[in-house]
């Protein structure tokens, strides 16, 4: 049941994906236990460095030879003055006192190693690579594809969606509104590209040539079969893994999502200086103050980096990042391969009852 191109195309048994989701949540007993029960696990890779990359695809080899994804970020360039960057340090400085953190400078040696992360990769002969914030260099796509590759990109609008199939991807995931986690935007400025799934996906469909993976407030069987209706070849669904015992979320970011509602995610630069969904915590409120001065990403991430890390060891939500999509009355508990097989029984159920 739901057989689609693209699940014939991956060798997987069900048009689901497992978000990739970079900073801890995609542990590798999260992805094998996704492609174990029949969907696509993917790791969330971009803060990885080369080496940990590696370990942990092999951790994830011992514990599935099912087929799965890897995600990195397609770097960028960031322009901001030394003097924002400074000024930010000294806004920021009051986090440092409240969790008795020294004021070291932060070091912006190339946080992101995105060519030896693909060589990893190719090395590994990884089956699935999906990248977002951008387009790698054709020599990557190619690269890629010819060993053996499944490479799939990430668009929030039918522009982007369009670039990325002219650049030869054999897949694009549409990344709605509602979806948790970083906005994938790499064209036109955030605000003009926050189109809600519903409207997005059949208008990527309608104008490419491979196939689309909804992504953005699925979190079910009714968001998966809606998505098939909407012409998608599969889901992607984040932030309904989150809480699940496999998910290597902070406990204090699973208790969050599940005591949270539908209104309670914003999107905010605060924490990274790109745009991202998130749980609202004290410190994007504080923040707020200095919209427009935030340093771009990766800037404000490592500026932020420390004080996100001791906050998540002083139990602290509302100085963590709580990246979540808007359908957070519908995160459950359950394991992970509980969640896949529920989804597919759910979406099998309501196609019967029409
Ligand atoms: C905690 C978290 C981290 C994420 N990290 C990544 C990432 O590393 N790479 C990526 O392509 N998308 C990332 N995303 C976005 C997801 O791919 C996807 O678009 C989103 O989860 C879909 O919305 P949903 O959370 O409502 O299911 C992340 C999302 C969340 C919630």
């Amino acid at each position: 049941m739901f057989e689609t191109e693209l699940t014939r195309t991956l060798n997987i048994r069900y048009p689901i994906f497992q978000a990739p989701m970079a900073g801890g949540p995609t542990t590798p007993d999260l992805v094998a236990a996704v492609s174990n029960a029949g969907a696509l696990g993917n790791l969330g890779a971009g803060y990885l460095t080369p080496e940990q990359l590696r370990s942990t695809i092999h951790k994830i080899r011992e514990l599935t030879d099912k087929p799965f994804g890897v995600n990195l970020f397609v770097p960028e360039q960031p322009e901001d003055s030394e003097e924002a960057v400074l000024q930010m340090m000294d806004h920021l400085s009051k986090y440092h006192v409240r969790y008795g953190i020294a004021q070291t400078p932060p070091s912006f040696e190339s946080q992101e190693h995105f060519e030896e992360q693909v060589q990893v990769l190719r090395e590994e002969k990884v089956p699935v690579f999906s990248f977002t914030f951008g387009i790698p260099a054709q020599e990557v796509i190619q690269a890629m594809k010819q060993q053996g590759t499944v490479v799939i990109g990430t668009a929030t609008t039918v522009e982007e969606a369009r670039q990325l199939d002219m650049a030869g991807v054999n897949a694009i995931v549409a990344q709605g509104y509602e979806a948790g986690g970083h906005r994938g935007t790499f064209l036109n400025n955030v605000s003009g590209s926050l189109i809600g799934t519903m409207a997005l996906v059949p208008q990527i469909v309608d104008h490419v040539s491979v196939p689309v993976i909804a992504s953005g407030g699925i979190m079910d069987g009714r968001g998966l079969l809606a998505s098939l209706a909407l012409g998608a070849g599969a889901v992607q669904m984040g932030t309904a893994f989150l809480a699940s015992p496999e998910s290597g979320a902070h406990e204090a970011y699973k208790q969050k999502l599940l005591s949270s509602n539908e209104d309670s995610t914003e999107i905010t630069c605060a924490y990274s200086g790109k745009a991202a969904r998130g749980i609202r915590t004290k410190f994007m409120n504080d923040m707020g103050q200095y919209s427009g001065t935030i340093p771009a990403y990766p800037v404000q991430n490592t500026l932020t980096r420390e004080i996100r890390q001791a906050a998540a060891k002083a139990n602290d939500p509302e100085y963590m990042s709580l990246w979540a999509g808007q359908g957070l009355r519908l995160v459950s508990e359950q394991s992970a391969e509980t969640i896949v097989k529920q989804t597919i029984e759910q979406a099998i159920s309501i196609h019967k009852s029409f």
